[in-house]
């Protein structure tokens, strides 16, 4: 249903030295906000192409995944150093040579032709529209954004089919969709940016317990690595925290910390900006930090990767999580920058108090746990893209990495309300759910919400929260930790629902992993304490939870736990989360799945017992 890759097309090509073409990526939809404008793209126009070449034995990424986070697997833990996995998954020789030569047989001098440093990119300097179009068999046309902003884009490319086997992507082509435009003003940056994905719900008079099922933690105790040990946040600029209301925050629940601020990682000239403070801008930031540090305690410090310098932070409605992931690989990033320019951020910024130093490629410190707020529709982007970032999960989880992401606010619906229309486009009232990119990965843990019933305490059984995402992913398969526990789903549970709804086909990947509890959680805001609900509060308590089973782990010399699907969904598991059997997440016209016995796509396994998984956890190789 959505853009078919490897639809096989024979043409008549302009040039003669390549008879025929292989369209390798097309969108029949054109990205939500975005419309074409009458008018062809200028031929001497420069493009800043790239090639992304097919990495080796990435069908081989899923198998050892799982060779080193299963529980069974005699493997377990044993990460690949960066090495390893560069070397393992470097593009081929073969493959950087049918590209380099496909392109000079259309005409490309070869001295234009460059791989870049992480040896994953073939760039072309120079190249113009006129000789894009020829040489990918397509057309350019300029698109705009309903708020002015233009780019380059084309709707579809073709190569070569004896060069198609050897690239995954070609840039700038039709992911121009995934950078909104700048925003001019604050007013419009508080009605358009729905990257906090959690929202007040109420006011309080005064501060009380945050209801997260974690408080007797004895966490003074478990800190005996820190060292050793790491924690990140990821925030995107402009979100910044205020160490006022951190630190009222802090006063309230861990007194210990007032004054203690995270160790700011700073990616692409990212800060915590103080200029422009409102509720939008801060709300997010406050409360990862806060659950964060508040959960693992003064004994582990806290790591805050701040992302993107100002002028790209504000330009976009879509968070740029390539950028990490180029700050964290050399291997993945390319030289100057952003696998796609028109997409990702490009450094040094050009813009008026950008970012002057150049991208981060691979010189920013990986840590143990990762945890991410941010989410964007899995309809945004193109198949191929989110692939290619999924892949790249895949690969910091082989190096033993734990990546937690946020399942997203709004039930079986994207963000904004959006589901998504047979041609793919996103409007609000399509029938089609449109679950989260990137908790649709297989090789992240995707999170959601549930929440305390009124008039029960916490040690009461709770019910999925309505917001929380949940659903199966269009574009990833169901991966085969989730296999059998997705079969149950199907036999016991299956939902009323055909393919003109989602993804029935029982052969997609899940979501959310598991959940806790993200409604009515407390949190500082402008001086203020308040009331927040939303699947943002998941992944800081959840990464607080892993980071402190790590600890134990690295205590007693043991690894990191790394990816944690494979284990949460085997056997030896089974009693490590509390089952959660009501609630449900309406969204597109429809009241959505139901929460079950069994893992379901609303509440996942359900809420994990952090004793339980320590035990287990530190129990394993
Ligand atoms: C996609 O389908 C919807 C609903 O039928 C229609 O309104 C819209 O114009 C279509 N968009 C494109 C680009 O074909
Ligand atoms: C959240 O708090 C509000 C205000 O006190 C209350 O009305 C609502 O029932 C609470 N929701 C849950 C799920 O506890
Ligand atoms: C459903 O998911 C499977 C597995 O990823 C995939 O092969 C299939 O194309 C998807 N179907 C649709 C309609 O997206």
């Amino acid at each position: 249903m959505f853009a078919v890759a490897f639809a096989l097309v024979t043409g008549l090509s302009l040039v003669s030295a390549s008879p025929s073409f292989s369209v390798h990526e097309q969108r029949a939809n054109i990205a939500h906000g975005w419309a074409r404008v009458h008018r062809p793209a200028t031929p001497s126009a420069i493009l800043p192409l790239k090639i992304g070449l097919k990495q080796s034995n990435i069908d081989k990424l899923h198998d050892h995944l799982l060779d080193v986070s299963h529980p069974d697997s005699e493997n377990y833990g044993k990460h690949w150093t960066p090495e390893e996995v560069k070397a393992y998954f470097r593009p081929s020789d073969e493959s950087v040579d049918v590209v380099r030569e496909w392109l000079v047989e259309a005409g490309v001098d070869r001295g234009r032709i460059e791989l870049s440093k992480g040896e994953h990119w073939v760039q072309v300097k120079d190249f113009t529209v006129a000789e894009a179009e020829r040489i990918l068999n397509t057309e350019y046309h300029v698109y705009q954004h309903a708020h002015g902003d233009t780019r380059l884009g084309c709707s579809s490319y073709s190569v070569p089919p004896h060069v198609q086997p050897h690239i995954e992507l070609i840039t700038p082509t039709l992911h121009f969709n995934g950078r909104p435009p700048r925003l001019t003003s604050d007013s419009n940056l508080i009605s358009l940016n729905p990257t906090p994905m959690i929202y007040p719900t109420a006011t309080y008079e005064s501060l009380r317990p945050a209801t997260v099922r974690f408080t007797t933690s004895p966490r003074s105790q478990l800190i005996r690595a820190a060292s050793q040990n790491s924690f990140a946040i990821v925030e995107y600029t402009p979100q910044a925290y205020i160490g006022s209301d951190l630190d009222l925050f802090f006063a309230n629940f861990s007194p210990s910390l007032v004054g203690i601020r995270p160790e700011l990682i700073s990616i692409d000239g990212g800060v915590v900006q103080t200029e422009e403070m409102d509720f939008g801008v801060n709300i997010e930031s406050n409360f990862d930090i806060g659950y964060a540090m508040t959960l693992v305690g003064p004994g582990q410090p806290l790591r805050l990767y701040q992302v993107e310098d100002i002028p790209e932070g504000s330009a976009q409605l879509l968070s740029p999580f390539n950028d990490l992931l180029d700050a964290l690989d050399g291997s993945y990033c390319t030289e100057d920058g952003g696998d796609d320019p028109s997409v990702d951020g490009t450094y040094p910024d050009p813009a008026p108090g950008g970012y002057t130093g150049l991208k981060d490629c691979g010189n920013k410190q990986r840590s143990n746990v990762i945890s991410v707020s941010y989410a964007s529709n899995e309809a945004d982007l193109t198949p191929f893209y989110e692939i290619r970032q999924c892949n790249e999960y895949g690969k910091l989880g082989l190096m033993g990495t734990t990546f937690i992401f946020a399942s997203g606010d709004s039930g079986v619906s994207g963000n904004d309300e959006l589901c998504v229309f047979p041609n793919g486009t996103q409007s609000v009232g399509a029938p089609l759910f449109n679950p989260l990119f990137p908790a649709n990965c297989p090789y992240v843990t995707g999170v959601g919400a549930t929440q305390v019933n009124p008039g029960s305490t916490v040690f009461d059984p709770e019910s999925a929260a309505s917001l929380t995402g949940g659903g199966f992913s269009n574009i990833f398969a169901l991966p085969d930790y989730q296999k059998k526990v997705v079969e149950e789903f199907y036999k016991f549970h299956a939902p009323p629902y055909g393919s003109d709804r989602y993804n029935n086909s029982q052969r997609a990947r899940g979501i959310p992993d598991f959940s806790v509890n993200g409604v009515n959680c407390t949190v500082v805001a402008e001086g203020r304490a308040i009331a927040v609900a939303g699947t943002s509060a998941a992944p800081p308590v959840i990464g607080a939870m892993i980071t402190l089973i790590n600890d134990a782990r690295l205590a007693a010399g043991k690894s990191p736990v790394g990816f944690i699907n494979p284990a949460i969904y085997s056997d030896a598991f089974k009693g490590a989360f509390r089952d959660i059997v009501s609630g449900n997440n309406p969204g597109c016209g429809t009241d959505g799945f139901e929460s079950v016995e069994g893992w379901d796509p609303v509440s996942g396994l359900g809420t994990p017992n952090f004793e339980k998984l320590l035990e287990l956890w530190t129990a394993l190789p």
